[in-house]
């Protein structure tokens, strides 16, 4: 297993449910992404070996290392869930949930609903730590629920022993449009002695580049700027705008080949959605859109990508 170097400053893919699956972790990494993670899984999911939820937690070899997150609110079965990875080679580490505000979530007393009760976060991260044989173990949060206690929460996150933060700086109020408040980043930066991941709203160099001074974070973490543009690693790293056009479309049909190969024939409908991202500012996209919503055949629909990523061109 690789170690994550804190020496550097890390570029982490956030775990987005119904996106960064296997087949996007995988063309991800090609990007130089240090650390991927996997969508939230419900424990209770895990310890009722769902099918569908073994599925979820499979890496792609080169995802190294890899985090699988939990979410729960119930100690028996976070513990269970734990030793049901433990028996999982290649995951590397466990990531609590701590920041997810969807209603289903929050109504069970999960997700963003622990930073409200900061003894249960305590009793469900110490649970991990007891638990956990994998090398790392870490915690996503928000600074709060409707109020902002960003240091309050990351000093009993930090006290469980994590080795890892990441810190998407909103509060669960704020769900995914309120100003992200770096600097309540950067006060847990200061408070605490663990490497920080900021997150929020990171969709290029520049910003990255502001947010980790800003902050002093140890990483960044992008979400949404990685979909449709799972080459941000590459420029992020390298302080690079320009992809080819060719290289572009040769990631995104390999991107498909890929949801093809690990979701079967169902997966040309799934990637849909991601299209939809793809072909964002590029002209024609609406009608190309609107092709591919019709289009269920693998094989055309292969063909329809192909042609339109070779044609079209950026609607300036
Ligand atoms: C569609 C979607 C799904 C998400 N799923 C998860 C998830 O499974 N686990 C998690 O911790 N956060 C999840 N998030 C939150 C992101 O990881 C991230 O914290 C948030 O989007 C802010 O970062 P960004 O601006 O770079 O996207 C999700 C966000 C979105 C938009």
């Amino acid at each position: 297993m690789k170690k994550l170097d804190f020496t550097k400053s890390l570029m982490v893919l956030a775990p987005l449910a119904g996106y960064t699956d296997l087949p996007f972790r995988r063309v991800v990494k090609k990007f130089g992404v240090d650390l991927t993670i996997s969508e939230m899984i419900s424990s209770n999911a895990l310890v009722y070996k769902s099918e569908k939820t073994l599925k979820m937690i499979e890496k792609h070899e080169s995802e190294d290392p890899y985090f699988v997150q939990i979410a729960g609110n119930k100690a028996e079965l976070i513990r269970d869930a734990v030793l049901i990875l433990n028996d999982v080679d290649g995951i590397d580490g466990i990531d609590l949930n701590c920041g997810c505000p969807a209603p289903k979530v929050f109504n069970h007393g999960s997700g963003s609903n622990l930073l409200g009760d900061l003894k249960k976060l305590e009793e469900m991260l110490l649970t991990i730590k007891k638990y956990s044989t994998k090398q790392y173990f870490s915690a996503k949060i928000r600074i709060g629920v409707d109020e902002k206690i960003p240091v309050e929460i990351a000093k009993v996150v930090a006290g469980c022993g994590v080795d890892l933060i990441s810190v998407h700086g909103r509060t669960r109020a704020g769900k995914y449009k309120a100003p992200v408040d770096y600097d309540a980043i950067r006060q847990i930066v200061e408070a605490v002695d663990v490497p920080i991941m900021a997150n929020g709203d990171i969709k290029d160099y520049a910003k990255a580049k502001e947010v980790l001074e800003f902050t002093g974070a140890a990483g960044v973490m992008i979400g949404r700027g990685a979909i449709g543009k799972p080459w941000i690693f590459h420029q992020l790293k390298n302080n690079e705008e320009d992809i080819s056009e060719e290289f572009k479309r040769e990631i995104i049909l390999e991107h498909y080949d890929s949801v093809l190969d690990y979701h079967g024939d169902h997966g040309a409908i799934m990637f849909r959605k991601l299209l939809h991202s793809y072909s964002k500012g590029y002209k024609g996209a609406s009608e190309f859109r609107d092709i591919i919503n019709k289009v269920s055949d693998k094989h055309i629909l292969r063909d329809t990508i192909s042609t339109f990523f070779e044609n079209t061109e950026v609607q300036l």
